[in-house]
This record gives structure tokens, C-alpha cells and sequence, in this order.
């Protein structure tokens, strides 16, 4: 692994177990509050289902997914969390004993390029804000294509994917090296979601600017990313 994915994945792991081991789920003025908008919109794609099988692709301590696994548990869902963080999956396993849903969630402590994804095997993959840290473009491209097989006839895709991301010290604008693995130009990386699923249905597809002040050792730094979300459904 290269000094940059080693040096961001540090920085990622150190910010990723401060959340975690702080905040409690469904209960924090975190991002950690309540599943994205996006998700829930879901749930009625999937009611009239007799069975759901889900994969999260860097699905933290189940934001998204516990939702859903209560949400979906009538329809007998299960959803493979993948995650490269241990803490990370060791706390989504105890919040879903704590939510009741602990036969529909497996945690897979694993990094997403080397999970592979099973043709033809999901309803519903997604992936909110994880596959930026997938550790090289080729990688990212290779993922989506894998996505792109490994969901079923009618299936859906789900992914937020921060874009054209900057940082800089507010106190002395100095330029900062954002922590993301991959950092498209936005237009590159909605010109391959299109080209990745052109005979799908577009469900959601937008783009979103956001500015907001991030923890740094030390500093303080603010972070101006385009948020990409597209949601898809498969024809065929
Ligand atoms: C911003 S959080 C989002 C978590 C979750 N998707 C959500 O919306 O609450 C990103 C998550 O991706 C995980 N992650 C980062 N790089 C990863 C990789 N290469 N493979 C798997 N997970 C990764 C982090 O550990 C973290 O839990």
C-alpha cells in the first residue's frame, strides 16, 4: 500500500473510532442520528417482497442497514455489512442485538475491493459515502461494474460518493490533502455511472455541493466536497 492510502486510512481509522466509540446510534447530533433520506425512501421498493438480500458496502455501525433490517424484517431481509474497520463491525453486530435484528445482519469486517460481489445475488447494494475509499480508481471503476452484475432482475442501486473534494486550514487557508482514496471530477464520475448502468432506470440522480468544518488534529479545517447521489433500478 502507497504512503498516501496508508496515511489516509490512519487518519480515517483514528476519526471513524472516535465517532463510533462515542456516539451511540439513533441517539447523537452526529451524522449518526438517523438513516439518509435516500434509504428510507427505499423501503417501499421492497414491501411487497417475500425475501430481500441487501449488501452494504462500508456500512459503519448500521445507520443504513438496521433501519432497513427492522423496516424489511416482515420480508425476511438480509443484509451483508461490509466494513474495514473491526470496531466498526463490532459495534454494528452489538446495535443490532440491542434493535432486534440480529438474524437478518452478518458483519464482514473486510475492505470493499476485496469483497467480492456474487453475480446476480442482491436486491439492494449500496453504498453511502464509502466507495471513495476504495484504495485506487481502477479499483472504484472495477467495484461499480461488480455492483452493476450483482444485482438482480429489478434490483436497485444506491450510492452517495463524495466528489471534487477540497480542503484547506481556516486559519491560514493552506491547502489540506482531503482523506478520500479516490477524488473524481464529478462530471467523470457521472459520465460512468451512465455509461455502468445505461439500460437501468434512473430512480434519483443528483448532485449536491456542501461546505462544512471538519475535526483535524490540532486544526481547523474546512472541507467543500459535490455530493453525488444516484439511484437506479434494473430493467433486466
Ligand atoms: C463516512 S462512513 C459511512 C458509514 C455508513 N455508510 C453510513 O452511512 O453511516 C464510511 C465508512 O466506510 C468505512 N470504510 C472506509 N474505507 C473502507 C474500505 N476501503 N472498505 C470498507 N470500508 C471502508 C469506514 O470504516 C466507515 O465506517
Amino acid at each position: 500500500m502507497d504512503s498516501r492510502i496508508s496515511r489516509i486510512r490512519q487518519n480515517e481509522e483514528k476519526s471513524h473510532t472516535e465517532v463510533y466509540t462515542k456516539e451511540k446510534l439513533y441517539d447523537s447530533d452526529t451524522w449518526l442520528r438517523k438513516p439518509i433520506k435516500t434509504v428510507e425512501e427505499l423501503v417501499p421498493l421492497f414491501v411487497h417482497y417475500e425475501e430481500v438480500r441487501i449488501l452494504d458496502l462500508g456500512a459503519g455501525v448500521g445507520r443504513n442497514s438496521i433501519f432497513l433490517a427492522q423496516e424489511l424484517k416482515e420480508n425476511n431481509c438480509q443484509i451483508d455489512c461490509v466494513d474495514i474497520l473491526e470496531i466498526a463491525v463490532e459495534i454494528l453486530v452489538s446495535n443490532a442485538e440491542q434493535y432486534d435484528v440480529s438474524g437478518n445482519i452478518s458483519g464482514i469486517i473486510k475492505p470493499i475491493e476485496e469483497y467480492k460481489i456474487q453475480a446476480n445475488s442482491y436486491d439492494l447494494i449500496m453504498a453511502i459515502s464509502a466507495l471513495e475509499h476504495i484504495d485506487t480508481e481502477e479499483h472504484f471503476f472495477d467495484k461499480l461494474r461488480e455492483i452493476e452484475l450483482g444485482i438482480r432482475k429489478y434490483g436497485i442501486v444506491c450510492l452517495v460518493i463524495n466528489t471534487e473534494v477540497t480542503e484547506f486550514n481556516i486559519n491560514n487557508v493552506a491547502e489540506i490533502e482531503p482523506n478520500f482514496e479516490v477524488n473524481l471530477a464529478t462530471e467523470v464520475l457521472l459520465k460512468r455511472l451512465d455509461s455502468i448502468f445505461k439500460d437501468w432506470k434512473i430512480l434519483k440522480k443528483n448532485v449536491v455541493q456542501q461546505n462544512y468544518e471538519i475535526p483535524r488534529e490540532n486544526i481547523r479545517s474546512s472541507l467543500s466536497t459535490n455530493v453525488v447521489t444516484f439511484v437506479a433500478r434494473k430493467n433486466n
